[in-house]
């Protein structure tokens, strides 16, 4: 009988093909089968919520205009970032991102944690003209959002395509969605209370310094201050095998 040699098998492509995928699967498991168990990678984190119906909206702005291409959402545990942005970023602060927006590339600075370090007016003021408050700033304008009116009848669908992949929106929130946004963006909507109730934390005001108009920019600087501000870190506690 041939002897099985080394020749043999780079001869025989399929052979070839089965026992390199046999290989790859062995360094493929070793890497992702721990983040099944671990505790720092399926934690349960207190404070973290499903986005409300206008930072949702404000969210799907973000992508829409590809801000991740040039930001980042995710803090890495390295001595200079977490002096720079804050805390790295916990794996659970991404578990309602669909999809996650950790970005590959940092043209400007991360912004997991941007939320509550700039007023309304200065985002505002920086998406409009980014080179009015940032002179060498190289980020293009987006002055259109302060002109174009926020879309709310699409956002229920929203919500229970989140809830298809996953994300806790009950029947109340969905059934509440289109109301909710309008009451996020004037605190002195009726249902500016129900807001808060539903998703704590969120924060309730006019948000583009125009008051009578439900605009983009709206959605979008709600999303920015609320960015990493759900998780208390005077009072979380890492997995202690994490440090
Ligand atoms: C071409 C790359 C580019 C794109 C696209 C871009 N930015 Fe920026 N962004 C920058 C750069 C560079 C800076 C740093 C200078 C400055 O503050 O303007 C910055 C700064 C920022 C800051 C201030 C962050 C801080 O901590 O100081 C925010 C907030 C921001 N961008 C939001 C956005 C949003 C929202 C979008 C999408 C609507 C976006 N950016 C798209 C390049 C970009």
């Amino acid at each position: 009988m041939a002897k099985f040699t080394h020749a043999m098998i780079e001869k025989n492509a399929t052979l070839l093909m089965v026992l390199s995928l046999a290989v790859v699967s062995i360094g493929g498991i070793i890497e992702i089968a721990p983040l099944f168990y671990l505790q720092n990678t399926i934690e349960k984190v207190e404070g973290m919520r499903p986005y409300s119906p206008l930072e949702l909206k404000g969210r799907n702005i973000y992508v829409r205009e590809g801000c991740y291409l040039c930001h980042s959402q995710m803090i890495r545990p390295f001595r200079d970032e977490v002096e720079r942005y804050g805390h790295y970023s916990l794996a659970a602060e991404s578990m309602y991102d669909h999809p996650f927006q950790w970005g590959s590339k940092r043209t400007g600075p991360d912004l997991a944690r941007v939320g509550g370090r700039y007023s309304d007016e200065w985002h505002v003021e920086h998406l409009t003209n980014p080179q009015s408050v940032v002179p060498e700033s190289i980020m293009p304008r987006y002055a259109f959002l302060k002109e174009t009116p926020l879309r709310t009848d699409d956002i229920a669908a929203h919500l229970k395509a989140n809830r298809t992949v996953g994300v806790p929106y009950s029947d109340e929130m969905i059934e509440n969605a289109e109301a909710d946004i309008k009451a996020q963006a004037n605190a002195d909507d009726d249902g500016a209370d129900a807001v808060a109730t539903r998703y704590p934390k969120a924060q309730v005001r006019d948000f583009d310094g125009n008051p009578s108009q439900l605009t983009e920019m709206d959605a979008l600087v709600a999303y920015l201050q609320m960015l990493g501000t759900l998780v208390d870190f005077s009072v979380y506690q890492a997995d202690q095998n994490y440090r």
